[in-house]
């Protein structure tokens, strides 16, 4: 699409956004319906336990098409969880993954062009792992729970998957290990072991993918895991796969997902390697100077220019803090599709369908997750009660030009003229007088009384 496709475009969005606000007060009870359904596709509340155990767990909101509509949602939202002295054991995923330490310290080991990286996150930091790549997660605090939001993207080769797929590379009767799925007599030739102690190897590690390190809990296989020096827990890893290569595999399905694990992530070279520096560093949100502020807020946008591992998966990651009653002016993204997780306070996001109606107009408190579709207009505003804070996810790691449609950076100030005017059925005075009252931009004061932007706080 060219410059003017796009500005075109932009312009029947803006005429939507419009219209949708004129039209606000009519149609009143066909518009509740239609918000109901608004969001039912745009607030992401039904959450799934992926994984759930003493030590911790993860749970996720789904990506995919949104019952009865024709959006498609490219991502998963999840939430991990972990208590103080505790492991979520080695496994790859069939999708990117883009963590955010939301609370707490994290120590995350991978492998990185064949050799074992680890690195320690702190509350604020960002990081990705790569799908295919091996990895754990770890929190060694004795005092605090961690907390990561993480982004999962759906590739074309995990759609035909039910959600996203673990491979666990520990394991025992629960989870299974990817190992077990061989035959165990060709798994015990390979391994050199007898079969008792293969058993006992595979069967051993019962309480889920997230497990306690140490304390009254039972020890188990993992503590010695993590225990061990660097090189040992690559040697362990090393074994375990060169092994499962050389057994003979049961199913299909196995057999792809381990010559995938091994094509991607461990050719033999390298592997005693001293620890991979080069891996990616964090990336640190909490410590960026805000890319926009004034007195009513701040927003810190993250891409690959800042942050070159977000090219892996392709995505952009920001966080906003709204001071209460502000609002973030009403904007498209042009290149993105947005995701939303409400960290601290309560707000409105209200999202307009192009043909210029009001989809959603949803009332979010801490934990909700939003998303907005590619070039559909939205707002988020903090409530009075308190400032409001969001992170998220963009599903593009370009610098997205967010167009704001109202405000002094505004697309209606570019395009003021007599053709906007005639647009609007007005003169070219009026809407002079229409496009100058809001000096501010990008983040809004709250409404004044006189302001008459009832439309906007009502509902
Ligand atoms: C298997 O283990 C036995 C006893 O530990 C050892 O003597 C033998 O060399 C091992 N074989 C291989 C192929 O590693
Ligand atoms: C957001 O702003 C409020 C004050 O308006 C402040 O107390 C809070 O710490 C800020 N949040 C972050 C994450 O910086
Ligand atoms: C606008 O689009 C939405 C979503 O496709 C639809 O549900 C709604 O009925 C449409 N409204 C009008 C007035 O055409």
């Amino acid at each position: 699409m060219g410059n003017r496709g796009t500005l075109l475009l932009l312009v029947l969005v803006l005429f939507s956004a419009l219209v949708a606000s004129v039209g606000a007060y009519e149609y009143e009870e066909e518009k509740i319906e239609q918000r109901t359904q608004g969001e039912k596709w745009f607030l992401l509340r039904q959450l799934h336990n992926v994984v759930k155990t003493d030590a911790g767990s993860m749970r996720m909101v789904k990506g995919g098409y949104r019952a009865g509509s024709f959006l498609h949602s490219p991502m998963h939202i999840g939430f991990i969880s972990m208590e103080p002295n505790s492991l979520f054991i080695p496994q790859y995923l069939d999708s990117d993954l883009v963590i955010f330490v939301h609370h707490g310290e994290a120590r995350v080991g991978h492998i990185y062009r064949d050799e074992l990286a680890e690195r320690s996150l702190k509350q604020g930091d960002v990081y990705t792992i790569p799908a295919g790549s091996a990895f754990y997660l770890e929190n060694r605090n004795e005092n605090q729970r961690l907390r990561i939001i993480c982004s999962i993207v759906i590739t074309s080769e995990s759609m035909g998957w039910h959600a996203f797929q673990s491979f666990f590379i520990g394991g025992g009767t629960h989870p299974a290990s990817i190992l077990a799925g061989f035959d165990h007599t060709t798994l015990s030739t390979a391994l050199n072991v007898s079969t008792a102690e293969l058993k006992t190897f595979l069967t051993r590690q019962t309480s889920g993918p997230i497990v306690h390190l140490s304390g009254s809990h039972d020890t188990n296989i993992w503590t010695n895991f993590i225990a061990q020096e660097c090189h040992k827990k690559l040697a362990h890893l090393k074994r375990i796969v060169n092994s499962a290569e050389e057994a003979s595999p049961k199913q299909e399905e196995l057999t792809w997902s381990l010559r995938k694990f091994l094509c991607t992530l461990l050719s033999r070279k390298g592997f005693f390697k001293r620890m991979n520096h080069k891996a990616p560093s964090t990336y640190n949100l909490y410590n960026r100077k805000p890319d926009f502020k004034n007195e009513y807020g701040w927003s810190k946008n993250v891409d690959e220019s800042d942050y070159s591992p977000l090219q892996i998966s392709g995505n952009g990651v920001y966080l906003v803090n709204l001071s209460s009653g502000s609002m973030m002016a009403p904007h498209v993204n042009p290149r993105a599709i947005e995701y939303g997780v409400v960290l601290k306070g309560t707000g409105r996001i209200q999202i307009v369908y192009p043909n210029g109606t009001l989809a959603m107009n949803a009332r979010v408190r801490e934990g909700d997750v939003f998303w907005v579709p590619r070039y559909f207009p939205f707002c988020q505003i903090a409530s009075t009660n308190g400032h409001f804070e969001f992170f998220g996810f963009t599903t593009s790691a370009r610098r997205n030009h967010q167009q704001f449609l109202v405000g002094k950076n505004s697309l209606m100030q570019r395009l003021r003229g007599p053709e906007f005017a005639a647009a609007f059925g007005i003169g070219e005075k009026r809407l002079k007088r229409i496009t100058n009252a809001q000096h501010e931009q990008v983040i809004l004061p709250s409404s004044s009384p006189t302001a008459g932007d009832k439309a906007i706080y009502e509902f």
